[in-house]
């Protein structure tokens, strides 16, 4: 069994970025700005904001935190969107998912400059990237591939099962696991909480992409010999034994599965790292588009 380390593979990205960006600064050029939105005080969206903003800082980025409260209204929230498509400084921005009920997620995510859309939410970026055209890609999703491609595990022609059909993780991966291209084209089975013969499927994949949001949902008696393994859930466990109060764990039980699986992420230590490395790479991408229009 090997790892898949995506915490190593993710800072390889992240310096290659800063190589980037420390070119850029030679050269006299405007480094990439990213900004992101905050809406309340959920505990995991706050971390994760938060190390966006930190990894901005270590590799040169410029970075913008807008935070506001639970009680923001949709008007409001859109004037800041508003403001961010328009402010010549910022190359890229995100808004944190989820946001308050009383806040229309779809409604957000369109008012969003798709040349700005560095998490490849916006209509007009799912398109482009169904279409296999050039686009920001959803970082998770991207950086799954990522990492397969860095491992140089070929899925071509495999059978890739992806648990989960969330419009940030599931429903990409599926899409860009069956897109033409060498460090893709799986013949891929996109699972949720409605198929009925889940674990059948599970043992006739070569490659599982887990993104169903069950804390050790995936056991070893449904996992085949052999078979590549890449868990996107991350869950705080409570445990009152630890220093912190909590462990963090994946939705495969990774004790059983490592010991069927050829590879396989760990929790944490595994995508999540990926994830803001490729964030990071699509708001690199947006100043260099930028800079070729301007
Ligand atoms: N919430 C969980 N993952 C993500 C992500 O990749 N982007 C945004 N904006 N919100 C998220």
């Amino acid at each position: 069994m090997v790892l898949l380390e995506g915490l190593k593979i993710a800072n390889q990205i992240k310096e290659e970025i800063a190589e980037t960006v420390t070119k850029m600064k030679e050269a006299g050029q405007k480094v990439p700005h990213l900004a992101a939105v905050l809406v309340g005080e959920d505990g995991a969206s706050l971390t994760y904001v938060g190390s966006k903003v930190r990894s901005c800082q270590k590799i040169g980025f410029e970075s913008t935190l807008i935070k506001l409260p639970q009680e923001v209204t949709e008007e409001v929230l859109l004037k800041h969107i508003d403001e961010l498509n328009r402010h010549p400084e910022i190359d890229g921005f995100i808004v944190q998912l989820p946001l308050p009920k009383h806040i229309d997620e779809h409604k957000i995510i369109m008012a969003i400059d798709p040349a700005k859309d560095v998490d490849g939410f916006h209509p007009v970026n799912v398109g482009k990237m169904c279409l296999d055209l050039e686009t920001f890609l959803p970082a998770t999703p991207y950086g799954v591939m990522e990492l397969l491609e860095r491992y140089q595990i070929s899925v071509s022609g495999k059978h890739a099962v992806v648990i989960g059909r969330s419009h940030i993780v599931g429903r990409p991966m599926s899409v860009l696991l069956s897109r033409k291209g060498i460090w893709a084209d799986a013949t891929v089975t996109l699972a949720h909480s409605r198929t009925k013969n889940l674990k059948e499927l599970l043992l006739q994949a070569d490659v599982v992409v887990s993104a169903l949001g069950v804390p050790h949902f995936v056991k070893g008696d449904m996992i085949k010999e052999g078979a590549v393994v890449v868990d996107v859930g991350i869950h705080r466990i409570p445990d009152a034994r630890l220093p912190k109060g909590y462990y963090i764990t994946g939705d495969v039980d990774f004790e059983e599965v490592s010991k069927k699986a050829s590879y396989i992420t760990p929790v944490p230590g595994g995508v999540g790292a990926m994830t803001i490395a490729m964030l990071l790479k699509n708001t690199l991408i947006a100043r260099e588009r930028a800079m070729t229009k301007a």
